[in-house]
């Protein structure tokens, strides 16, 4: 053999490796299932639910859609609206693995996923998940594969008596809320949230609802139909005797 045909076989070899390695870093064919426990990390932020937006955009019909173009989504960053992306296996693989690098000065508050297996395994989950297709019950919180970590959507206009507040006075720094079921509950003001929910299955006007929040039992939020409704609601009042403050 001669030497030019050597140095070209050894040249094409190094060819091959190059393009072997190329071939790997492309995403990697993954495995839904595996991808459904991974999206725990995401329900927290994102419904699979059409238009059920929460922190983040809902990720049902993300398959193809043009990044920053869901319409009910009113929070989406300059950056990710004129990032010009459109959401499939490359694109997705380059976000998860890190979005600040991928789109800076994006909205998401989430590191990024280091390892590429688990990004091509939530890549096959998201790709059967966000095609568009309306999502099966189990794909949602409130049991089925993602029970626990996804947050649920009650309709805080069916919540029991112990639920429905009746009237909230403040007196000093503490917080008295009277419940329908006749209970009066004293909060310190910083542990009580005063929240708004306008979905569909928010509270009716002058109707809010109180729902415990956090760990330790000490803090609750009441849910309002619009803030206007907030303080118009809370009496300033101290041991039973209304005064004006
Ligand atoms: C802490 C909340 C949070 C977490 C956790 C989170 N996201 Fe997001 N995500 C957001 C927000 C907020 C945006 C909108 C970002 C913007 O507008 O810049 C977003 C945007 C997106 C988008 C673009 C949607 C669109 O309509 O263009 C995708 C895709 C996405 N996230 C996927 C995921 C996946 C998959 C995970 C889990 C690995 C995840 N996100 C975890 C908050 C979150």
């Amino acid at each position: 053999m001669s030497m030019r045909i050597l140095l070209a076989s050894f040249a094409l070899a190094v060819v091959g490796i190059i393009a072997g390695v190329g071939a790997r870093a492309e995403p990697l064919s993954g495995d839904a299932k595996q991808g459904a426990q991974l999206y725990r990390a995401c329900a927290a932020c994102h419904s699979l639910t059409p238009d059920r937006n929460m922190t983040g955009p809902s990720l049902a019909g993300i398959w193809g859609r043009k990044a920053g173009s869901l319409k009910s989504f009113e929070r989406y960053s300059p950056a990710l609206k004129a990032s010009n992306v459109v959401w499939g296996e490359n694109t997705l693989d380059q976000w998860l693995k890190s979005p600040a690098q991928f789109i800076p000065n994006n909205h998401m508050t989430f590191t990024g996923i280091p390892n590429a297996r688990q990004r091509a395994d939530l890549i096959a989950f998201l790709k059967e998940a966000g095609s568009g297709q309306p999502p099966t019950a189990e794909g949602q919180g409130g049991g089925g594969m993602m029970g626990g970590m996804a947050p649920q959507f009650h309709d805080l206009k069916k919540l029991g008596l112990d639920r429905q507040v009746r009237a909230i006075r403040i007196c000093h720094d503490s917080y008295f809320v009277t419940t329908a079921n006749g209970k009066t509950t004293p909060f310190w003001e910083a542990n009580l949230r005063f929240k708004t929910d306008s979905s569909d299955t928010g509270p009716l006007r002058g109707k809010p609802v109180i729902l415990p929040a956090g760990m330790m039992g000490d803090r609750a939020s009441v849910f309002f139909a619009a803030p206007e409704e907030i303080s118009q609601f809370i009496k300033h009042q101290c041991r039973g005797e209304a005064h004006d403050q």
